[in-house]
């Protein structure tokens, strides 16, 4: 019985001692980027290359250079939902709110 006991603390420890907490952190953010950003590419490249470029720099038919761009998060999102002079409306990314922030997060990719 106390043999027992010994090897489940033994264990419990083994299990919860993998390393300190703030690499735990970073694991779940690099887990976060590394699907949100592959899928804001794919959606890129499909929506949004064809006038901004794969780079972003393109400008076909006036599309602001993505690079030089400030916009906060919130006034992408507008733009997108309601589209600006020749950009339309992005209707495709209202299909999914995840689909609507993984593109935001790959626009901001562009920024120097
Ligand atoms: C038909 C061409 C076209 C397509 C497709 C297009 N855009 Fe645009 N985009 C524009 C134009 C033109 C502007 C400039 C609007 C204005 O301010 O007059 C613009 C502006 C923007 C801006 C604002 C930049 C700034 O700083 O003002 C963002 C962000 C943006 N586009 C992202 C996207 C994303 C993301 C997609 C794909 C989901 C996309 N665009 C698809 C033409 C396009």
């Amino acid at each position: 019985m106390v043999l027992n006991f010994f090897i489940l603390s033994s264990f419990a420890f083994i299990l919860f001692s993998c390393g300190p907490q703030d690499e735990k952190t970073s694991f779940t953010e690099d887990a976060v980027e590394a699907k949100v950003i592959p899928r804001g590419e794919e959606l890129f490249l499909k929506n949004c290359a064809s006038c901004h470029g794969n780079d972003g720099k393109l400008g076909n038919s006036g599309a602001k250079d993505l690079s030089s761009s400030r916009l906060p998060d919130e006034e992408i999102r507008t733009i997108l939902e309601e589209g600006k002079n020749a950009m339309p409306a992005m209707s495709i990314l209202m299909e999914q709110s995840s689909d609507m922030d993984s593109v935001i997060a790959y626009v901001k990719k562009f920024r120097k």
